[in-house]
């Protein structure tokens, strides 16, 4: 996983295909793809996404059996500027705009109630609408470019790791039609913090890096939505970000003893990779390319701390 070339600011990859597009224009390139009803995989801060235009039915729904993904589970609209959560949503909070002041472009999603004007399909009929301004420029190029919000998951398999990197995304749709934007590895590595706006607080439905008390700091009364029987988000419902590979939590340091076992740890220890926020995805789908059986993770300080990383690593340990 390379970081992204000087000569390269974006490079077009063709999924399915080995060829490797180096294009002056990816952008246009990638426009022309959407326009032609095939999703396309873009770089944000967070993780990879694969985006089709919110009013493309057909291409919204071609993610989704794309993914494997439940119908159920509804997309988040990625738009290009502020001003465009009016499109998408209606009685919309004040909190909202204060959220939006404070934390846009950035990895924060706002769930509001929807104009009738976007699909079900991405809302998997929800009354509401999850939107975010991604802090990327390649991401936000796609979408001005495009001239509307893009509805995109995050792009990898149902259920398993999200990608951080154009190389993940190339493995998990190498069967599949359309294209991905390299625009090197993700800055953040998780995804967005998923909140609902009401009139009078804010409910996290999904931990990210922008915390409990960041978001206090901005409106004043945010509490933690869902219990672990019944999560707020319907993408919470699932086992999720898992690799083939089952995922074991310690709470003490154990002696590495096993090669068919990849030992991670979560601060600095002899013998183990540190695994942080920034490379969870990562070491996850490189465990299942060196084929190990079993990872063990030893959840002790350092990233452990975040509530976003060990929402992640439970639920992949979920067996
Ligand atoms: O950082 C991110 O959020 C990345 C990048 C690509 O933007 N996207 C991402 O998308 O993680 P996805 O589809 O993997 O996760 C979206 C989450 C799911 O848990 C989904 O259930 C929730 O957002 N969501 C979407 N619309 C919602 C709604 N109307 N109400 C409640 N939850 C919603
Ligand atoms: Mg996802």
């Amino acid at each position: 996983m390379g970081r992204r070339g000087e000569d390269s600011p974006g490079a077009l990859l063709v999924l399915g295909d080995e060829l490797r597009l180096l294009s002056a224009d990816f952008i246009a390139e990638a426009v022309a793809c959407l326009r032609a009803g095939y999703p396309v995989a873009f770089p944000t801060e967070t993780v990879y996404g694969l985006g089709a235009p919110i009013g493309h039915r057909e291409t919204v729904e071609q993610i989704f059996r794309m993914k494997g993904r439940p119908s159920d589970n509804p997309l988040i609209c990625h738009v290009g500027a502020p001003e465009d959560m009016q499109f998408l949503g209606r009685e919309i909070p004040p909190l909202a705009h204060d959220l939006v002041d404070c934390f846009w472009p950035g990895p924060l999603t706002l769930v509001v109630k929807k104009q009738s004007h976007v699909l079900d399909c991405v809302t998997a009929g929800l009354e509401t609408v999850a939107i975010r301004m991604p802090d990327h420029p390649v991401a936000l190029a796609l979408i001005r470019a495009v001239g509307e919000p893009l509805a995109a998951p995050s792009a990898n398999i149902s259920g398993r790791p999200s990608s951080t990197a154009a190389a993940h995304v190339m493995a998990d749709f190498a069967d599949c039609e359309g294209v991905v934007i390299d625009g090197g590895p993700c800055a953040v590595g998780i995804e967005s913090t998923v909140v609902l706006v009401e009139e009078d607080e804010v409910v996290i439905l999904r931990p990210g890096t922008i915390g409990v008390e960041d978001l206090r700091a901005v409106v004043g009364k945010v509490r933690l939505g869902g219990t672990a029987t019944r999560p707020m988000s319907p993408g919470t419902r699932y086992r999720h970000y898992a690799p083939r590979a089952s995922v074991r939590l310690e709470e003490a340091p154990i002696a590495p003893s096993d090669a068919h076992i990849l030992y991670l740890s979560t601060r600095e220890l002899v013998g183990f990779e540190t695994v942080t926020e920034y490379n969870l995805y990562d070491w996850l789908r490189e465990a299942d390319r060196r084929n190990v059986r079993d990872i063990v993770v030893v959840c002790q300080g350092g990233s452990w701390d975040s509530l976003a990383f060990r929402d992640r690593l439970q639920k992949a340990a979920l067996r």
